[in-house]
């Protein structure tokens, strides 16, 4: 059994695409041990309770320093024991420690086609403005390994999505993630997951 931790942000509908792909078997061999999120008012960890999944908060409000949020962060990650952690939507820097400790083990979904509109600066709808902005003709979303550098590691999977007339970041985002990110992120758990149980 591949033992995931899903790290969120916000509204949490990549996570949601992760619970129904276990619930529904489409991601084998798989199950969501927590939860985690910065914020405590993030949907996501509603959609968690809903379906029974240990979900905590950490935040750095609740802390001085930012190191000792990290040492927080790292440790509810650890208690959990995970073979993965998932990275969807998790708007926060990962500790460089965090990334030592989980070498290979941290993905992350990625709304664009690395290496376009992706490191510092690049989350959320600003991805989307800037793909607008640029006028590309093409956009979509990407799956990959988590390491040292902002959306640097190893590419698993990608999905491109055609952008239409009369496109706004809104609408944008949404394409993307309906047709790219809750098709790809599963998919790249549900390899991962197989990978494990055929070593
Ligand atoms: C998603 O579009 C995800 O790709 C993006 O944040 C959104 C979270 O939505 N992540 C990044 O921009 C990371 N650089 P969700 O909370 O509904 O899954």
């Amino acid at each position: 059994m591949l033992r995931v931790v899903v790290c969120v942000s916000g509204g949490g509908t990549n996570l949601q695409a992760v619970i129904d792909g276990v619930e529904s078997g489409a991601i084998h061999n798989t199950q969501i041990v927590r939860v985690i999120s910065n914020n405590k008012n993030a949907y996501a960890l509603e959609r968690a309770a809903e379906h029974k999944i240990d979900a905590v908060c950490v935040s750095p409000r609740d802390y001085a320093e930012r190191a000792d949020f990290n040492a927080a962060l790292l440790e509810a990650v650890k208690e959990a024991e995970p073979d993965l952690i998932v990275l969807a939507g998790f708007l926060v820097a990962i500790p460089p420690a965090m990334i030592a400790a989980y070498p290979k083990k941290i993905i992350n979904i990625h709304p664009s086609l690395i290496p376009s509109f992706c490191g510092v600066g690049y989350y959320g709808l600003k991805v989307h403005e800037a793909a607008l902005a640029r006028g590309v003709k093409y956009t979509g979303a990407t799956v990959h390994y988590v390491d040292e550098g902002t959306d640097t590691g190893p590419i698993i999977l990608q999905k491109p999505v055609e952008v239409l007339p009369g496109d706004t970041p809104k609408i944008l985002q949404q394409r993307v993630m309906e047709q790219a990110e809750w098709v790809i992120l599963p998919e790249a758990i549900d390899m991962i997951a197989t990978e494990k149980r055929s070593k």
